[in-house]
């Protein structure tokens, strides 16, 4: 009853049925591939990586050691090169240029020349000259003061800034 046609028949029905499955497997696998896609036989194991700046370890590691270290080995003799940017408004003679004199600054009041005429932002500051105060303004005057009248950009370098500081020291008060 099984003649040679009929089983050529079924077995090409057969073989076309698996032969449309292995197609349509193929292209499902084609459009909704979703893991590492090769590329050159590289694994690309993500596209691309979002940067979150965690992996940086915070602001804190980025800014190296704290101020009070820099200034303990800071260096007087180097600082008083530094002072050389300062020079043009700050005396160190007890007289007053276009900034007050800076000869005993340190522990000194914050704007408290008497007979200098201080911009209100440093009129109004309070406290004293001590060296975290002076790294602070240092660094970023108009930032740190508003409104103060010291047309200086700041010394970016922690360094100069305990440099100038413990120069400013040894000159003693
Ligand atoms: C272009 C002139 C100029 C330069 C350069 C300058 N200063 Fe000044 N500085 C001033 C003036 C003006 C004031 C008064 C600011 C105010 O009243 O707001 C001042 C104020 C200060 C004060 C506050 C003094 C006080 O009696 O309270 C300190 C400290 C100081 N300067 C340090 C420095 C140092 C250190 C440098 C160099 C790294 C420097 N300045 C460079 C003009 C200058």
């Amino acid at each position: 009853m099984f003649d040679t046609m009929t089983v050529t028949k079924a077995g090409g029905a057969l073989c076309g049925a698996f032969l449309i499955f292995l197609l349509g497997k193929w292209a499902a696998e084609i459009l909704y591939h979703t893991g590492p896609v090769a590329h050159g036989g590289e694994e690309i194991a993500q596209a691309y990586v979002i940067d979150t700046g965690a992996a940086e370890g915070g602001e804190a590691a980025e800014e190296g050691p704290d101020f009070a270290t820099v200034l303990a080995s800071a260096d007087a003799a180097a600082g008083e090169k530094v002072f050389n940017k300062c020079k043009a408004c700050h005396k160190l003679d007890g007289t007053n240029g276009t900034g007050p004199h800076l000869d005993g600054v340190l522990n000194r009041a914050v704007g408290g020349i008497a007979g200098f005429s201080y911009s209100d932002g440093m009129a109004g500051h309070g406290g004293a000259w001590d060296p975290e105060t002076l790294n602070a303004f240092l660094e970023n005057p108009k930032g740190n003061i508003p409104g103060t009248k010291m047309s200086f950009a700041g010394l970016k370098s922690v360094e100069d800034r305990a440099n100038v500081i413990a120069y400013l020291q040894s000159l003693g008060g």
